[in-house]
């Protein structure tokens, strides 16, 4: 077990989901695609997509809303904001400062934080070293995503994939047996072109041609992703195990990012669980990139299976490319 005497908790946890479904049914009917194909081939079903109406921090600000009331907080309570997502409601300020607005509080920093799909992972590490070095008290970590608005929705290879949604923790110092017990964490820039969304930087600046070209959506060289994905989720799960002092076999729930059945399972493979243990909703939601795991843990929380002293694994990769996994006596 790990010897680390001070650590952080989750006091609560809130999600958001939008409650616009769009099935694979429906996706048959607006590109060259099948249910079977889809099933087969990734797992997922349907996913939530928001409304026109919603941006990115309302789905943050609602799942930020359902996290301070089951923990009896109110904005005011928090020492800072900080929101994990890749679809920013503007570029500047960041999504953090617009739902600081929205829940009618001030003074608090707030700050987006951006990985990918592992960025939830990478903010929770990020909030464990603020509180444990005495820089921050309270923190509402957010992981949000509304990737419905840069899916290209010509292009099967990528739209079938993803969905909207929002997850948030509060995070305090921990002064019983639970919380985060270690992480490990990682990037590698050079393969940065196999996923990304090439227009609207300095790279790319937005003008006709980048319009034209539709490079303001998602890319993604789907194949070589997944390879990454499999290598570095097994990898990353395992050497957070080890820094936790802890062997496979003592896990009791892995939470995977959800981006692809298959990835799930041969990462639930690699750890030798079961089937019921290894928590899965892209069926439901498709891939919500940072709303994947925060959304995952409210749902085996529910569900009242957690048991007080089980051990979680959390383990995320994404865009940049970037992968981290984080373990969690509950
Ligand atoms: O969250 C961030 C990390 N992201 C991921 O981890 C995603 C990782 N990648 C994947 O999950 C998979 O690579 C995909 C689900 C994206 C694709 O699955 P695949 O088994 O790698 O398929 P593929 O890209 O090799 O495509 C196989 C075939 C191709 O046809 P040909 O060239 O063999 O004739 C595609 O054109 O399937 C075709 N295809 C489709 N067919 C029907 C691709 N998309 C579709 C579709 N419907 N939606």
């Amino acid at each position: 077990m790990s010897d680390r005497t001070r650590r952080i908790k989750i006091r609560s946890i809130g999600i958001y989901l939008p409650d616009r479904v769009l099935t694979n049914q429906d996706l048959e009917k607006m590109v060259e695609t099948s249910d079977e194909w889809i099933t087969t081939r990734t797992g997922i079903k349907e996913r939530r997509i928001a409304s026109d109406d919603q941006v990115t921090s309302d789905l943050g600000v609602a799942a930020a809303r359902m996290a301070l009331d089951r923990a009896g907080l109110k904005p005011g309570d928090l020492d800072l904001i900080l929101v994990a997502t890749n679809t920013p409601d503007t570029i500047f300020p960041a999504t953090a400062c617009w739902v600081q607005k929205k829940l009618e509080t001030r003074e608090m920093p707030a700050f987006d934080l951006q990985a990918g799909c592992t960025g939830f992972l990478y903010g929770l590490i990020v909030a464990e070293s603020l509180i444990l070095s005495g820089t921050c008290r309270r923190i509402l970590l957010v992981g949000v995503d509304v990737l419905s608005r840069i899916t290209n929705w010509q292009d099967r290879t990528t739209c079938v994939l993803f969905g909207d949604g929002a997850g948030a923790f509060i995070l305090e110092e921990s002064h019983d047996d639970s919380g985060l017990l270690s992480h490990f964490w990682g990037a590698d820039g050079s393969l940065g072109e196999l996923l990304l969304l090439p227009a609207g930087g300095t790279l790319h600046p937005t003008d006709e041609q980048t319009v034209r070209d539709r490079l303001h959506y998602i890319y993604m060289k789907g194949n070589d992703v997944f390879k990454h994905a499999v290598k570095r989720m097994g990898e990353s799960a395992l050497a957070a195990l080890k820094a936790a002092g802890l062997e496979k076999g003592q896990v009791d729930y892995l939470i995977p990012h959800q981006a692809n059945l298959r990835i799930i399972d041969a990462t639930g493979e690699r750890l030798g669980l079961d089937k019921e243990r290894v928590v899965v909703n892209v069926d439901r939601y498709g891939n919500m990139s940072v709303a994947t795991i925060p959304v995952a843990l409210y749902e085996l929380q529910e569900s009242g299976k957690l048991q007080p002293g089980e051990i979680i694994a959390m383990v995320a990769f994404g865009a940049g490319l970037t992968w981290a996994a984080a373990v969690y006596r509950w």
